[in-house]
């Protein structure tokens, strides 16, 4: 069992005040809340070693490159990675995923197909498409039900020998659904395609295993990890990477360079051209030291607890419907209530002090399925409480008397 009040004095945002009232911060799945440890490693970085990586010889340079190596290996031991040079730094999850499908239009043909499933991010769908108008191939998606499951005996039909690569989330980042992605990567390996699982939801939650996996390419944001924003990993199986185009040209990606021809460097350089965000990938490093002590387990204990407990309360409110009704989901509640805009609910919340996102969720597939501009989304992490969501819960009530 986690000690939650002492937990929260890890974080010193859950501390402040929003309109007057404590926040309640409810938008976990579109950022989570970073612990102080994380504030400080990226303070030490400017304080102490500010310096390029890979580049100097001197004291600063040579810290900074041993502190952001370190930081690649525990990554690669936190999915398992074969390698540390399979776990490339990007920006986040959408430029791992541009840089995978950028480097497929060296590969795919005319009438090769590729699968995406209805439960996508737009950061999982439009690149895909931008390969497939590029190259001609087709995209092909996988269906869902009403609860927000795939529908695995379409997606069976849909794969072929023509399938080159399948690319699924592995939490639905709108509705919370979890995905059969085992079963998705079997299947898809059994026609000789490449899959993709776009980690970013589900990272906060489960420790992926990529190699238990057999996943071709993983990808996540450290940002969804109690880490900062604007940096995030590639997993790619070796034999992928080494496949693959580099994604940008510039310093750092290359062995040699003449004005007749440049040749690359070895993985994982070849994909991390330009100076990255040093201070950004230590701190991700340090998050999930942070999420590995904290415990998975212990974490998922506590979020299925606010789940269930959220399920049950918001659902005793005449009127609302949660979108999102797989046994298999995690801590995200995405709802409805008839007659009122999400996006009225969710500017009454925030002047009670509950964050929510409200919206499409960069998921606009999903809302066209149930029919609807968007939802209210409850994201819980955590650090969050019972009593914050007995905050959501009257909060809510009281938009709908406002509002209906
Ligand atoms: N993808 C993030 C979300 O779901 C931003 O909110």
């Amino acid at each position: 069992m986690l000690d939650i009040s002492k937990i929260r004095d890890d974080f010193p945002i859950l501390k402040r005040t929003v309109n007057g009232k404590p926040l309640v911060y409810f938008d976990n799945a579109a950022t989570s809340q970073t612990p102080q440890v994380v504030i400080d490693a990226i303070v030490d970085y400017y304080s102490n070693y500010n310096a390029n990586i890979h580049r100097g010889v001197h004291t600063l340079s040579q810290e900074a490159t041993d502190k952001y190596e370190e930081a690649r290996i525990k990554i690669q031991k936190h999915f398992n990675a074969n390698q540390s040079y399979e776990i490339i730094f990007t920006s986040g999850t959408t430029h791992s995923i541009n840089i995978v499908a950028t480097g497929f239009s060296s590969i795919l043909k005319k009438d090769d197909e590729v699968i995406v499933s209805a439960l996508e991010h737009h950061s999982n769908i439009v690149p895909w498409q931008m390969l497939c108008e590029k190259t001609g191939a087709k995209l092909k998606v996988i269906p869902m039900n009403e609860d927000g499951e795939l529908l695995m005996d379409a997606y069976e039909k849909l794969l072929s020998n023509n399938t080159k690569l399948v690319f699924v989330n592995h939490i639905s980042n709108a509705l919370g659904t979890i995905n059969p992605i085992q079963q998705i990567i079997n299947i898809a390996h059994k026609v000789g395609a490449a899959v993709l699982i776009d980690g970013a939801q589900a990272c906060p939650h489960i420790k992926p295993d990529v190699q238990s996996l057999n996943a071709d390419f993983y990808v996540a944001s450290a940002h969804k990890i109690y880490g900062p924003t604007g940096v995030g990993i590639l997993y790619g199986k070796e034999e992928w990477l080494n496949k693959l185009p580099p994604y940008q040209g510039g310093g750092e990606m290359i062995k040699e360079v003449t004005f007749e021809k440049t040749t690359y460097a070895d993985l994982p350089h070849k994909f991390e051209a330009g100076t990255p965000n040093i201070s950004g990938g230590i701190a991700f490093g340090v998050a999930i030291d942070y999420a590995n002590a904290i415990g998975f387990e212990n974490i998922q204990e506590q979020e299925q607890k606010l789940l269930d407990y959220a399920t049950e309360k918001l659902l005793e409110i005449e009127g609302l419907k949660i979108y999102g009704t797989s046994k298999n989901k995690t801590s995200v509640v995405s709802f409805n209530i008839e007659g009122v805009h999400p996006y009225d609910i969710g500017t009454i919340l925030d002047k009670l002090g509950v964050a929510v996102r409200t919206g499409h969720h960069c998921a606009q597939p999903i809302m066209d399925f149930y029919k609807i501009p968007g939802t209210v989304r409850a994201s819980f992490a955590f650090y969050n409480t019972i009593e914050e969501i007995d905050v959501l819960v009257s909060a809510v009530e009281k938009a709908k008397m406002m509002l209906s």
